[in-house]
């Protein structure tokens, strides 16, 4: 008997089904204030989340579910080191990785000191690769890094990285993830050997994917470094939980930065995980990411629920899994410089709560983690944002902008930074545009125009939720406080659902699956015991 059959679970259904089931977003707005009741802010990050088919009754009902569940003590459980991991007996505390030795207790505590021994092996690497003093083969600093990863070991500094891109910085990044060997042929063929340095990130260092892009790089550095100890440790850094496997591969132990097996892939980015990062913005930059992030824990463990903005969050979208039945979710980033948020919240959302059985061993009988995908949103207006505005599936939203750009000199009338100011109006002119008609529909036509839209295939229904995110601008703080926003946020999704956000048990079989697949496609008569799809396939690859 899972929370489906609990008291708060079946108040929620027949709160849906007596009515708020059906209602429609342009009714709750005939209420003037109901943007100030229906928003959060935390410092830099505001949330609006006034555009969802809710109402002070929905929010206290979910918040009686939270507590039926135990949220609180969870999220005691998960900061202080409990193992909240129980499929694989561990902690998960990426949360200790952040604090700077400030709130801490428990495990968490416990850690600390490893956690800022890390820290400062980091600043020394990164001190020495930026000032120019780590030299290639041929003496000459390294003007190139490539981070070899994948999932967790790339998605987050790629994306923190590419969002921090017009901070300056003395390295080229790179990042090659995917193992079909596209990106790294494409990536070395404008690279020089004697530049170049390469960063093997991977938690298990195990990693098929990982491990055959970094034998394409070694071989190409072979072309030119005859002395494999030179080789190695002027042109290798491996960041792994997994120091002899690092040893093995050829990394000398002073060149390996470590973390530890309690920090989960999709979690690692506030880990060595995240040098990277440190290597483009410095490491005062990387510590004010964990500040940004840690602010946000502290606001997750010590705020009251009702005004909890990751459990607000977590608890509206589960509203619209379980008692609206909307299954999909798009992530929104009005700049560009946002582009692999989507990607990376794909990973952390989809991984970490994609689960069908509960934490009981049991199936669970409702609908967890939504399918969630998203795009630029200026770019995806003029690809998918016809399915959100007239298709037959329904879609929750997170719209997501800084208020401010501050990569131009705010006090600079230059023709160029005019135009620019421009263009950042008229995406937010944009972002709150679509927010607005998705919300409202054929309401949201002004009156001179409506004999224009007469018209059913004009007609827009509108009643799609959002929530709208502001950060004051794109900086390594804010970014550390929507991080850890949305982990949170997954995280009390997972307590309600009774999950476990953690394991991801559910890709282990591919992998394994795919090495017999490569033992078949070199040696066929392997595949003759295949399926007649896959066996197929072999035959035309061989022929
Ligand atoms: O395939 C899934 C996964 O295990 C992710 O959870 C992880 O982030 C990624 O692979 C990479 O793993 P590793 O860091 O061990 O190479």
């Amino acid at each position: 008997m899972g929370v489906e059959t609990s008291s708060a679970w079946q108040a929620l259904q027949l709160h849906s089904d007596s009515g708020m089931g059906s209602v429609h977003l342009s009714k709750l707005f005939q209420d003037a204030s109901r943007q100030e009741n229906y928003s959060l802010e935390l410092s830099d990050v505001y949330v609006d989340f006034s555009k969802n088919r809710i109402t002070q009754e929905t929010l206290q009902l979910l918040i009686d579910l939270a507590e039926q569940q135990k949220l609180p003590k969870e999220i005691h459980r998960l900061m202080t080191g409990e193992h909240v991991n129980d499929t694989e007996d561990r902690a998960a505390l990426h949360t200790a990785l952040r604090a700077l030795g400030k709130d801490v207790s428990g495990y968490a505590e416990v850690v600390q000191p490893e956690v800022e021994q890390v820290l400062q092996e980091m600043a020394v690497l990164t001190e020495k690769i930026r000032s120019g003093h780590w030299r290639g083969y041929s003496g000459k600093p390294i003007t190139d890094v490539v981070n070899i990863g994948v999932g967790g070991s790339d998605l987050g500094p790629l994306m923190i990285t590419h969002s921090l891109q017009t901070i300056s910085s003395p390295i080229n990044l790179h990042f090659i993830s995917s193992i079909d060997g596209t990106q790294t042929s494409n990536l070395l063929r404008g690279l020089k050997q004697e530049t170049t340095l390469f960063i093997l990130a991977s938690k298990s260092f195990t990693t098929i994917d990982t491990l055959s892009n970094a034998e394409t790089a070694m071989d190409w550095l072979k072309e030119c470094i005859k002395d494999e100890h030179i080789m190695f440790s002027q042109h290798f850094i491996g960041v792994s939980t997994k120091p002899d496997k690092m040893t093995e591969w050829g990394i000398p132990p002073d060149n390996q930065l470590l973390f530890w097996d309690w920090v989960g892939g999709r979690y690692s980015l506030w880990s060595s995980i995240g040098f990277p990062i440190a290597l483009k913005i410095g490491m005062d930059g990387f510590r004010e990411l964990l500040q940004g992030a840690h602010e946000m824990d502290q606001h997750f463990a010590t705020a009251d629920l009702q005004k909890n903005i990751p459990v607000i969050l977590a608890l509206i979208d589960i509203w619209n899994i379980n008692f609206l039945n909307i299954h999909d979710k798009a992530i929104l980033p009005y700049d560009a410089r946002l582009r692999y948020l989507p990607a990376y919240l794909e990973q952390l959302v989809m991984e970490s709560n994609g689960k069908s059985v509960a934490r009981s061993g049991e199936a669970v009988p409702y609908k967890t983690c939504p399918v969630l995908w998203g795009e630029v949103g200026p770019n995806a207006q003029h690809a998918f944002y016809q399915l959100l505005h007239q298709g037959t599936q329904a879609v929750m939203c997170d719209f997501i902008a800084p208020v401010e750009r501050d990569d131009f000199d705010a006090d600079s009338h230059t023709e160029r930074d005019e135009s620019l100011r421009h263009q950042h109006e008229l995406a937010l002119a944009n972002c709150f545009a679509q927010s607005r008609v998705l919300m409202l529909g054929d309401d949201a036509i002004p009156q001179a125009l409506k004999a224009s839209f007469d018209s059913p295939f004009k007609h827009y229904s509108g009643n799609q939720p959002s929530n709208t995110i502001l950060i004051r601008t794109i900086s390594a703080k804010t970014l550390g406080m929507l991080i850890a926003m949305y982990e949170h946020k997954t995280f009390v999704e997972s307590v309600v659902w009774e999950i476990n956000p953690f394991d991801q048990w559910g890709v282990e079989l591919g992998k394994l699956i795919a090495k017999e697949t490569y033992s078949a496609i070199k040696d066929k008569p392997l595949a003759d015991s295949f399926d007649s799809s896959t066996k197929g396939l072999i035959d035309r690859v061989a022929k």
